[in-house]
């Protein structure tokens, strides 16, 4: 199944690198490339590395292994480097994928925070879940983290709290 997403596709190159269903993720920085890929592999130490910055406690590293094993889908958003991209920004989902898919974990660096990238990060997931025909996807916002989400359309349940649900239809 091939992902009919909304941003841009990179070049063969990028591809290659990335996987086929790696996008380019919109960036003010001309100097810079960011690619969104599932397929990219993860340094497991450079993921929690990532999540530490943006203020979560560290896992054990055998532990996340196997949750993003068993996850279904793991989005990578890599600072694009021939050799050795770096990892800015991350997002999985658990779930069966056409019922339902919860995400988790959404970060991005806090050095490329405010630039709209946690936004496309959320399209890029909500673009895979889609192309998967996922009908509804949930997630649990962090208190101060509610209206990023509601400014996306995610609808607040129950009582408009900190549960949102995303309804494909
Ligand atoms: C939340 C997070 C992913 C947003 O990433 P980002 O790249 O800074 O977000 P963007 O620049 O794409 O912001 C998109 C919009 O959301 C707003 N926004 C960003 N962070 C926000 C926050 N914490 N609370 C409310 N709104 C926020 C922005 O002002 C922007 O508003 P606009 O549409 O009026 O321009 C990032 O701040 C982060 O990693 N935070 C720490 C981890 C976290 O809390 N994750 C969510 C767990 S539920």
């Amino acid at each position: 199944m091939t992902l009919s997403s909304k941003l841009p596709i990179p070049e063969a190159a990028l591809l290659e690198q990335y996987g086929e269903e790696a996008r380019l993720c919109p960036c003010d920085n001309d100097q810079i490339r960011l690619v969104f890929s599932q397929a990219h592999p993860f340094d497991l130490v450079e993921l929690e590395q990532l999540l530490e910055a943006v203020g979560w406690s560290r896992r054990p590293v055998r532990r996340v292994r196997k949750a993003l094993n068993h996850s279904l889908v793991t989005v990578g958003l890599w600072r694009h480097d021939p050799r050795i991209p770096r990892l800015v920004g991350f997002a999985r989902c658990t779930g069966d994928g056409i019922l339902e898919a919860t995400v988790w974990d959404v970060a991005v660096h806090p050095l490329y925070q405010g630039n709209g990238l946690g936004r496309s990060l959320m399209t890029y997931v909500l673009d895979v879940l889609a192309t998967m025909g996922t009908e509804r996807v949930s997630l649990f916002a962090d208190p101060g983290v509610v209206s990023f989400y509601q400014r996306q359309g995610w609808d607040l349940e129950p009582q408009g709290h900190r549960c949102a649900f995303w309804y494909a239809s």
